[in-house]
């Protein structure tokens, strides 16, 4: 069976993708995959390569610019998906093809219409393709918890005859416990004496906020691969939290005696990126990287972490890559001051986008006194992680107040291409919205709109996040600014360019194919 290493596999970019809302552009994806380099991940899953056009491009962009770990996407046993994914990862230094189908009877009857002979075959075929292409095979039984053991274990089987080299188990529904998932991974050990040669994997999904519990389990039973993805998003409830994942086995690596390839330091920034770029908030009270995490409030818990932080604290904010430093920036910091800030928060940026990050925080500090972590890191996400494919503010003035129609003047670039308009609406937000949408012919639906204040203070900068819905797509948009108005502008530009991106990129598969 096993070894000491547990290898860290994240979906993020393609499991994590799957989250309500949660679409990333190609640039966008590859600055998390090579975030994921960074972190030192074993293997990351990029992409879906024949669900789509985009995804394709997006798997080759990546396996062609990213070193370090394994790059993987993910395939139906069928033909065509399996050549698509070859062509998508064959550039990556190092690379797997992910093969999958579903194995339970209810999967074979209502999705897929195969009988179980049929479900053989098709391992086989899609296994032994694979592995004409590629050593380096995955093959997942999609709802293994919910499949009669017997036919999996002969499911199991059949993969690795046809030579797959990992084998994953996935809870692809969040139905199993802890006990029941230790219990199923002891049965296929015994009816598959050839399991103890490969790797076995967990993928859990967080229906019943068991994921992290679950994948545990699954390690103690002798599983090196954990699947999961960076603040737990993912389809419905999400996927197991790899963050938590990894803190646990090196919190308790004394105790369980497993360990990762893991740069923890980069966990907090890899966290960040992703919800910055996904624009799905972290939960303030979320284990590892949530804004509380390390947070001490009750004035005994404060005094006990002053003397000694073990009194409270099982791991320090430092190990995850969290700065304690509060000192602030201002209008008179330099580049030497915000160079150093950045590295204290992790952030490693090329010449020309510390240059744009500089000149960004020039114009704050004229609007902000005090320039916080978390003003910088808005400041990143707006600048420099969050890349505009059409749309960008350039100028908008609103006239608003008790006795006048709200109106707004906008000017937005198009490309290259100036473009302005002047609108009316119910208030000012809705006259900046309207404005948009004549410039840029949208008939996207406002679903949500949030707004909170990034840090305290009357001067604070003001987050806004908006939901937008068109033609089936569902997209989150986000911007911050000091003046409200302005930051909600740049979350509805910021949706309006993901939406646009859906539009020309999003999977081609029939919602019935997509239950993944
Ligand atoms: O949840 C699931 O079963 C999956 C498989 C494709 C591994 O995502
Ligand atoms: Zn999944």
């Amino acid at each position: 069976m096993s070894s000491n290493h547990v290898k860290i596999f994240d979906t993020t970019l393609r499991d994590g993708e799957q989250s309500p809302g949660a679409s990333m552009n190609h640039e966008e994806k590859l600055r998390l995959a090579q975030k994921l380099a960074q972190l030192n991940v074993d293997v990351m899953e990029v992409g879906f390569p024949a669900s789509s056009p985009g995804d394709f491009e997006a798997v080759s962009l990546i396996a062609q610019n990213v070193q370090g770990p394994v790059i993987c996407g993910l395939a139906r046993t069928w033909e065509a998906d399996i050549r698509a994914c070859w062509d998508a990862v064959k550039a990556a230094e190092k690379k797997r093809i992910h093969v999958f189908i579903a194995t339970s009877d209810i999967h074979l009857e209502h999705k897929l219409r195969l009988s179980r002979e049929e479900v053989l075959k098709e391992i086989t075929s899609g296994v032994t393709l694979a592995k004409s292409f590629c050593d380096d095979v995955e093959f997942s039984a999609e709802d293994a918890t919910r499949t009669d053991p017997e036919f999996l274990a002969v499911a199991v089987q059949t993969a690795l005859d046809a030579g797959a080299t990992t084998i994953n188990i996935p809870d692809t529904v969040g139905y199993t416990m802890p006990q029941d998932y230790i219990q199923r991974f002891n049965f296929l050990y015994e009816k598959v004496p050839g399991l103890k040669d490969v790797t076995t994997s967990v993928h859990c999904h967080d229906d019943l906020g068991l994921a992290v519990a679950n994948s545990l389990a699954g390690v103690s039973a002798g599983a090196r691969q954990v699947e999961g993805c960076i603040n737990g998003i993912g389809e419905r409830a999400g996927n197991a939290s790899l963050e938590e994942v990894i803190m646990v086995l090196a919190t308790r690596e004394a105790d369980l005696g497993l360990t990762t390839q893991i740069n923890r330091k980069e966990i907090h920034t890899a966290s960040r990126l992703v919800s910055m770029i996904t624009g799905v908030v972290v939960q303030p009270n979320k284990a590892i990287v949530g804004a509380n995490a390390f947070a001490h409030e009750a004035g005994i818990h404060v005094a006990g972490v002053l003397n000694q932080p073990l009194t409270y604290e099982i791991m320090t904010p430092e190990e995850v890559g969290l700065s304690q430093n509060s000192l602030v920036l201002g209008k008179h910091s330099g580049r030497a001051a915000l160079g150093a800030r950045l590295k204290e928060m992790g952030y490693k940026l090329s010449d020309a986008s510390f240059e744009k990050l500089f000149e960004a925080l020039k114009r704050l500090a004229d609007k902000k006194k005090d320039i916080f972590n978390e003003d910088l890191e808005a400041l990143i996400a707006d600048e420099i992680l969050r890349i505009p494919l059409r749309w960008r503010l350039d100028y908008m003035n609103i006239v608003s107040g008790t006795v006048t129609v709200p109106t707004a003047t906008v000017r937005l670039y198009d490309c290259e291409e100036l473009k302005q308009e002047f609108g009316s609406g119910s208030g000012p937000v809705d006259a900046v919205y309207n404005t948009i949408g004549k410039i840029t012919g949208s008939s996207a639906e406002l679903l949500r709109f949030t707004i909170s204040a990034i840090t305290g203070g009357l001067d604070a900068q003001g987050e806004v996040t908006v939901r937008l819905g068109e033609d089936g797509h569902v997209v989150l948009g986000k911007g911050s600014d000091p003046d409200i108005l302005v930051a909600a502008a740049k979350a509805f530009i910021n949706g309006l360019n993901r939406l646009e991106y859906l539009k020309t990129h999003a999977p081609v598969l029939k919602t019935e194919e997509r239950t993944l």
